[in-house]
């Protein structure tokens, strides 16, 4: 069952029905200013940072599900609805919600009312704006009462849910006008407010939340609303809030449109006030000024649309299969702008204020966004890179308004240094830029402590190459990717962390992720020393990755497939030999990304057994047989119920390991059919069972183990999106950025004939008509570019602003 429908030419997703099988959501904004908004008005905004700049309040885990946004009420008679369905849940005439690309907008018809509100934050803009339209669509005349709604979160989301004893006290308000300013906590050590605004005069206010809704009600049903008349309240302590009043009389035919400017400002300690508390609100002004008309709001999303245009036209195939396209043209390449963005910060499975940016996460979603604005990906890799330690090892995570590294969660999860020469070497791929790596970059963002960019990547390579265990295969530590694979851990304790937990001392377990992840990373690593001319560096690097490939054919097959792990005992872990998950997804996707035993056949025989013990009809699941105990050596895991998470869970993040690996095997049928089975756009269909949005991917869909196999969780913030965008724009349709061009080699459903790509690449455009006549998944035998055969399958470099055409014949 679906509950809406892509509008590919509009970039849309259509949502029909409001009562979704969960909230469906979008993200505004894309630099500092961010919203995150459902398909019926929930959700908040922030500046920057989701813990400690939170402009509304939201409450997360709610009943109902979904409690909280950006209303608007209109009082038509006696029946009050909202353009968003929710919180009044009146039933609609008609109700739609598209989520576009960085906006939102609700149309929606209530006895002769019709309504369209636009939600978005316009490019550089510390705000969001909302567009509203009330018309009259009915033959008598209409009077109208609207009340807009946010309420205030009192800035650091964290406490403002837990000191009540303070918070309760502290809330403090200015009206001016049509503009309502929240000024909490602003006389002592802030320097910023928030501001709720309407380009109109207003016939009333109400800034307290008591006055307005009335202690023992809802959201559902304000008292001000249902008495149609506003308390023109003034909050002090308590709870804050912005309502506006409009009384608004329409005609036959007639409408009338209104801006709302929600934002954000910070004001320099020399020009505070405007008096004796009074805040100084020229910058306020100046903001509300630049969409106080409906021409000017309109001219601010036409700009954010054309921004997409240009984002989007970096890459975009035509190959026939609309899902394929859609997910590829839009949709995948949005999700990778939002993790970018957020990492896993703020999302409805996320609560904004806990795991902030993840070294490993962030490096990750880098190279799925990377083409689209180099600039911020270069600026992201700084920030990244001056949280690792001088040993090579790394914050896990760091907020991203102080871009310091997290205390709490620490360091010692053993695959993150990796990460980083992912990201770099991608980022060279895309730009070309190698300045990057002589910029200076702290330790622990100490500047004293600071080395060329370059020597973080010498420090990533030699933690893993200086810490091995007694198979000569890297210390897990904490834990790899596996967050959940806790081998040191050995906890007792329910009120402990998994991964923040002290570990058990002497522990030498050790990773075949993290090998196969240090044999592909590796490489990439010594190639980029032979670039710069650094020969002996690069043998160095090729010597111990050499001795890395040695023992994982030695001490990590298993027969039909790479072992996981050896335990903090030395017993080996995702093998025949164990009782249950005796086969794990990672590292069969890590050894077959990185070719180890290719020649030997090792890396077919472990996909194969991938294909016959760990795939089913939703993806591919990340262990079996699933566990059914708590194995206490093994940590996390194993405390999930069977087909959940990591414990046998389909994680859509690592199932594009596998495709890719199928592609190295020149298998494309299959690499695209496990692509196909956690796509979202071809879930579409059984919404009904998926209950996440069709439009992005989930970090999990319940295993063939789970009780509802094919249920997914989870959507939005996960490393899902950057790996299949990888997956799908280099490894399937096969355009690889590389040092010196774009490297062609598909790997494709061999009943494909033809697709074309357009690609932006270093500010040249390239056209790119890829022709299988003879039915193969991968090979190229003729490259062609303006014409002239080329040998080989690299399309060179040009001169920026060029357009140049390229053939590509398969056989
Ligand atoms: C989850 C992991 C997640 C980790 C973050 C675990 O409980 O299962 O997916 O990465 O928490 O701390
Ligand atoms: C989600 C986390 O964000 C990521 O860092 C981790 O690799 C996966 N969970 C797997 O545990």
């Amino acid at each position: 069952m679906k509950y809406g429908y892509f509008d590919d030419a509009a970039r849309e997703y259509v949502i029909t029905e409001p009562k979704t099988p969960w909230p469906w959501i979008n993200y505004l904004g894309n630099e500092e200013f961010f919203g995150l908004i459902s398909n019926t008005g929930g959700g908040y905004c922030f500046y920057k940072d989701a813990k400690f700049r939170r402009l509304t309040r939201y409450r997360y885990n709610n009943v109902p599900v979904d409690v909280g946004g950006r209303y608007y009420y209109v009082k038509d008679g006696d029946v009050v609805w909202n353009p968003g369905f929710k919180p009044t849940q009146t039933p609609l005439d008609k109700y739609e919600c598209r989520h576009g690309l960085s906006y939102s907008r609700f149309s929606s018809e209530k006895n002769g009312v019709g309504a369209e509100l636009t939600c978005f934050v316009p490019r550089g803009a510390t705000a969001e704006v909302h567009k509203l339209t009330l018309e009259n669509r009915s033959g008598a005349g209409k009077s109208l009462k609207l009340f807009s709604f946010v309420e205030w979160c009192l800035w650091n989301a964290q406490t403002d849910m837990e000191n009540f004893q303070r918070n309760l006290s502290v809330g403090e308000v200015e009206i001016d006008g049509s503009t309502l300013y929240h000024k909490s906590e602003y006389k002592e050590r802030r320097n910023h407010y928030a501001f709720f605004s309407v380009n109109a005069p207003i016939q009333g206010f109400d800034t307290d939340r008591e006055s307005f809704i009335g202690l023992h009600d809802g959201f559902e049903a304000p008292q001000a609303v249902r008495e149609g008349a506003p308390r023109n309240s003034e909050a002090h302590g308590w709870s804050p809030i912005a309502s506006h009043y409009l009384e608004i009389d329409l005609a036959p035919g007639e409408k009338r449109e209104l801006v709302f400017v929600l934002g954000y400002v910070e004001n320099p300690e020399e020009e505070k006030w405007e008096s004796k508390g009074v805040i100084d609100k020229r910058r306020a002004k100046g903001l509300i000024e630049r969409f106080d008309s409906v021409e000017k709001a309109d001219a601010a999303l036409a700009e954010l649309k054309n921004r997409w245009d240009g984002l989007l036209a970096g890459y975009r195939v035509c190959t026939g299969d609309e899902k394929t396209d859609r997910m590829v043209n839009i949709w995948n390449q949005y999700q990778c702008m939002v993790t970018f963005n957020m990492s896993r910060s703020a999302s409805f499975f996320e609560s904004g204020i806990g795991r902030g940016m993840g070294f490993r996460d962030s490096n990750q979603d880098l190279v799925g966004f990377v083409h689209q604005v180099p600039e911020r990906a270069r600026q992201r890799i700084i920030d990244i890179a001056s949280t690792q330690f001088e040993d090579g090892s790394a914050y896990h995570q760091y907020q991203p308004l102080t871009k310091r590294g997290n205390a709490e969660i620490g360091s010692n999860f053993n695959d993150d240094p990796l990460w980083l020469i992912l990201s770099v070497t991608a980022y060279l791929k895309e730009t070309g830029d190698w300045s990057i790596l002589e910029e200076s970059v702290p330790y622990d963002n100490d500047e004293a402590k600071a080395t060329p960019l370059f020597e973080h990547l010498t420090r990533s390579f030699d933690f893993t190459a200086k810490h091995l265990g007694p198979h000569g295969l890297p210390l897990i530590g904490r834990a790899d990717w596996n967050d959940c694979l806790n081998l040191n851990c050995f906890s007792t304790d329910p009120n402990e962390s998994f991964q923040t937990t002290e570990n058990k001392a002497g522990g030498q377990a050790e990773s075949l992720m993290i090998a196969g992840q240090f044999v592909l990373y590796g490489r990439e690593y010594a190639r980029l020393c032979r670039k710069l001319g650094k020969a002996e560096e690069a043998a160095r690097a090729e010597g111990e990755v050499a001795k890395m490939v040695e023992s994982v054919k030695k001490h990590g097959w298993d027969g039909k497939w790479f072992l996981r792990a050896y335990d903090f005992f030395g017993k080996k872990v995702g093998s025949e030999e164990n009782e249950e998950g005796k086969i794990f997804i990672e590292s069969q996707g890590f050894c077959t990304m990185a070719e180890i035993g290719k020649e030997e056949g090792l890396c077919e025989k472990a996909l194969d057994s991938v294909g016959e013990r760990l795939a089913c009809e939703h993806g591919i699941v990340l262990n079996n047989p699933a566990f059914t105990k708590y194995v206490i050596e093994y940590g996390e895991i194993s405390t999930y119920p069977p087909g959940y998470k990591e414990n046998a869970g389909i994680f859509c993040h690592n199932n594009p390991w596998v495709a890719i690996g199928e592609t190295r095997i020149g298998r494309g049928d299959k690499a695209f059919d496990y692509w196909k089975r956690i796509a979202p756009a071809y879930r579409e269909e059984i919404s009904d069972l998926h209950r996440m949005e069709p439009y992005v991917y989930s970090q999990m869909i319940a295993g063939k183990d789970a009780f509802k196999p094919g249920e997914a969780k989870n959507s939005w913030l996960t490393g899902t999106a950057a790996w299949n965008w990888v997956t799908i724009s280099q490894y399937l349709l096969g355009i690889q950025p590389d040092y010196a061009g774009l490297r062609v080699d598909p790997c494709i459903p061999s009943d494909w004939k033809e697709y074309v790509v357009d690609r932006r690449f270093r500010g040249v455009q390239y056209r790119i008509v890829v022709k299988n006549p003879s039915g193969v998944c991968r090979g190229v035998k003729r490259l062609v570019v303006d014409a002239e055969e080329l040998p080989g399958n690299l399309i060179p470099l040009f001169e920026a602003g060029t357009k140049h055409e390229v053939e590509v014949v398969l056989g």
